[in-house]
């Protein structure tokens, strides 16, 4: 951790942060939990999650990419090995799911139930922890709503998820609805990466979550 956040201090880092209603999602969740359930999967809300980030980055490849120190390669990465950041005994760790382009839903979940029982038995090895491309950390599984995450090098992007709370919102005909947010901050590699790219890749993230069925057009 020292040695990965003291080189994450010479990112200038840009943030952006936006509230995503998983009212859908949570629905969808509790009717998809009891068939993983029977396959001996635990189904939360981290694989959607993941295969969202996964679909919104075939559309900005950047921000599945490394830069070289002198800022003058930028090197787009084929696979999507989106690091989750993890709260063990050892610490906080940074296993990731690799190819998550390749995986469904179902296959995410079951991936981190292996990652989630490798992290309790203190046993995540160096397959499992390096070469992440792409980060989330779901700091709201713990508290808490919004965060500054910071990049993992040589990633350059890092996303942090809060609790997901139900709150007053309005439908789309003005009457006020119990939505179930949560508020997402995003952290970049403001050399590389600019405003505008980030929210349009978290705007096309919120739309797959808020609207759950849409991934499936989109799965291969
Ligand atoms: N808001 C509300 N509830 C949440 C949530 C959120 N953002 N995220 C998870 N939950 C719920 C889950 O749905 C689950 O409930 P359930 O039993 O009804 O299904 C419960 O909290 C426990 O989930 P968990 O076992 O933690 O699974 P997960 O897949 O959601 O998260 C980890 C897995 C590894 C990310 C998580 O265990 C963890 O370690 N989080 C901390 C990350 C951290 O330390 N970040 C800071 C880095 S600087």
């Amino acid at each position: 951790m020292v040695r990965t956040m003291t080189a994450a201090l010479k990112i200038p880092h840009f943030g952006y942060c936006d509230e995503v209603d998983l009212s859908r999602l949570v629905a969808l969740r509790s009717e998809l939990r009891s068939t993983a359930e029977a396959r001996g999967v635990k189904l939360s809300y981290m694989p959607f999650f993941i295969k969202a980030a996964s679909l919104g980055l075939l559309h900005f490849p950047v921000l599945n990419a490394s830069v070289d120190e002198g800022c003058q390669n930028i090197t787009y990465k084929a696979s999507h090995n989106i690091g989750l950041a993890m709260d063990t005994l050892q610490g906080l760790l940074v296993p990731n799911v690799k190819n998550v382009q390749l995986l469904s839903v179902f296959d995410i979940a079951q991936e981190l139930n292996r990652l989630q029982a490798l992290g309790v038995g203190g046993q995540l090895g160096t397959s499992e922890l390096s070469g992440g491309t792409f980060t989330l950390s779901n700091i709201g599984s713990i508290g808490g709503t919004y965060a500054k995450p910071v990049i993992l090098p040589p990633e350059v992007a890092i996303g942090a998820l809060g609790k997901i709370q139900v709150l007053p919102r309005f439908d789309a005909s003005g009457s006020v609805v119990p939505a179930h947010i949560m508020k997402v901050s995003w952290s970049a590699d403001h050399r590389i990466i600019d405003g505008a790219t980030m929210c349009r890749f978290s705007n096309l993230w919120r739309e797959y979550l808020e609207n759950p069925a849409s991934m499936l057009l989109d799965l291969k």
